[in-house]
Formats: C-alpha cells, sequence, structure tokens
C-alpha cells in the first residue's frame, strides 16, 4: 500500500484503530477522523511515530455532511488523493425494542448507516473522478444474524451490508470496490461493557469458543482494501469465530 492514502472513521481507538496501524504497516499514509479530536490526533501521531508514515487526525462527525466534506479539502490538499475508506465509526445504544427510546434508534440508525452512506458520497467521488479506490464497511454479525436488546443496532448494519451492495454495484464499472466485514463478538470497549455472565453466554455461541481481537478483523479489512481482493466488491466477509456458517 506504498503510495496509498487510507481514511480511517472513528479511528481513534478500537478496531478502527487496529485498521489503521496495520495499513500503516503495509505502507498507507492513514488519515483519521473521530468525533474525539485529542484521541484522533494522539492515534495520528503514535502511528507516525511507531511506523513512520505520514498520518493526520481530525475531529470529524460522519453524521454531519459539511463536518466530512471539510476534513475531505483539508485531506484532498495534503495528500491529493484517497485510495481507501474504511467506514468504522459506530456505536450502540441497547434496549429491548418495545422499551426503546425513539432518541437511541435516531442516533444509531444516524452514526452506523447515515454516517456510512455521507462518508461514501463524499469520499466516494474523489475515488470515481480517479477511477481507483476501495471501501470497505464495518458492519456485524447481528446485522445478518439479529440479536435480542439491539433493534437499533442490528437494523443499521444490515443496512449496511444492503448499502455495501447498492454502492458495489454502483462503483463497479468505475474502478472502485465496496466490501463489508461482519465482526462478531471483538474485545473492545464496546464488549468490555458486558457481565461475565454475558460474556460466558457468548463463548458458549462461539463455534470457536472465544471472542475475537481487533488485530482479527483488521486483518480481513486490509485484505480487502489491497489488490489482492482486486476482483471483490459487493461482498460481506464474517469475521466471528464461526456465529454465521
Ligand atoms: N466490538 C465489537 O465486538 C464489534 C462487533 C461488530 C462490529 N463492531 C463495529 O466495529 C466498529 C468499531 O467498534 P469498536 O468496538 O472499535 O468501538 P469503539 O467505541 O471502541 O470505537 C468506535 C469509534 O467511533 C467513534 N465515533 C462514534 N461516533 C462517531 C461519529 N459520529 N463520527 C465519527 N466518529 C465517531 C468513537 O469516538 C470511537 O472512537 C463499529 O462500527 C462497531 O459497530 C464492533
Amino acid at each position: 500500500m506504498r503510495g496509498e492514502n487510507a481514511i480511517i472513521t472513528g479511528g481513534a481507538r478500537g478496531i478502527g484503530e487496529s485498521i489503521a496501524r496495520l495499513l500503516a504497516k503495509m505502507g498507507a499514509a492513514v488519515i483519521i477522523w473521530d468525533v474525539l479530536e485529542d484521541q484522533a490526533k494522539a492515534a495520528a501521531a503514535a502511528i507516525a511515530k511507531d511506523i513512520g508514515v505520514k498520518t493526520l487526525g481530525s475531529a470529524v462527525d460522519v453524521t454531519k455532511a459539511a463536518s466530512v466534506d471539510t476534513a475531505l479539502d483539508a485531506a484532498m490538499k495534503e495528500f491529493g488523493k484517497i485510495d481507501i475508506l474504511v467506514n468504522n465509526a459506530g456505536v450502540t445504544r441497547d434496549g429491548l425494542l418495545i422499551r426503546m427510546k425513539e432518541e437511541d434508534w435516531d442516533l444509531v440508525l444516524a452514526i452506523n448507516l447515515k454516517g456510512v452512506w455521507i462518508c461514501t458520497k463524499a469520499v466516494g467521488k474523489v475515488m470515481l473522478k480517479a477511477r481507483k479506490g476501495a471501501i470497505v464497511n464495518i458492519a456485524s454479525v447481528v446485522g445478518v444474524m439479529g440479536n435480542a436488546g439491539q433493534a437499533n443496532y442490528s437494523a443499521s448494519k444490515a443496512g449496511v451490508i444492503g448499502l455495501t451492495k447498492t454502492s458495489a454495484r454502483e462503483f463497479a464499472q468505475r474502478g472502485v470496490r465496496v466490501n463489508a466485514v461482519a465482526p462478531g463478538y471483538i474485545r473492545t470497549a464496546m464488549t468490555d461493557k458486558l457481565s461475565d455472565e454475558q460474556r460466558g453466554r457468548l463463548r458458549n455461541m462461539i463455534p470457536m469458543g472465544d471472542l475475537g481481537t481487533p488485530d482479527d478483523v483488521a486483518d480481513a479489512v486490509a485484505f480487502l482494501a489491497s489488490d489482492a481482493a482486486k476482483y471483490i466488491t459487493g461482498q460481506t466477509l464474517n469475521i466471528d469465530g464461526g456465529m454465521v456458517m
């Protein structure tokens, strides 16, 4: 990926940071967009120091087209082109469907689904013009299987899978590939909130018997973003220890 530039949304920590680090190790310059401005800048600076690639960390809210456009202008001025976009920013606001508050539904759909559309629209335009690009969307196994207590989250992630297929079809003839990964349960701040009992129950649902790591997800994203996947588009790759078969 030497000479390529990659944007990772929600890259300040967790899975996004692992993806940014791996793409940097593969030679790409990385641009981290996150609502957590200080953490985005710190993660970008740490990657530059550890790996020696050019990086940029910016405050971006993926639900706001104006915020994305401003950050994209800044990235284009600094880097000149964008080769890879990883739509990773995402949140949960769990609760049973009949008790779920409308604001929790709206927030999760806005960040996890509308945010992917906003970033794909803005960065996709640049890629289509260049006739080159790879977009990888971070969906979830619950977008495929459903999950009690996650009506908003599972709907948003199922939406991401549909959006991946449509953008892949619209962009295919102009050199831009769009794929998704659907992680199962991965050890991050998002799953640290689970109780020991919930984690025990999860382990029983995973054929491989344990939670995954952010690096497991990053490896699959790097593959789909690389030329090794140059004839693959519109696919969703499950990274879940065998939960979905
Ligand atoms: N952890 C898991 O088990 C798991 C499983 C399946 C899918 N995922 C998905 O992986 C992705 C990363 O999750 P994670 O576990 O690393 O979570 P995380 O909370 O550690 O990281 C998410 C990042 O997104 C950022 N973010 C939130 N709202 C944003 C916004 N409006 N604009 C820009 N950035 C924003 C956060 O600040 C944070 O840095 C998410 O899309 C999540 O749904 C996680």
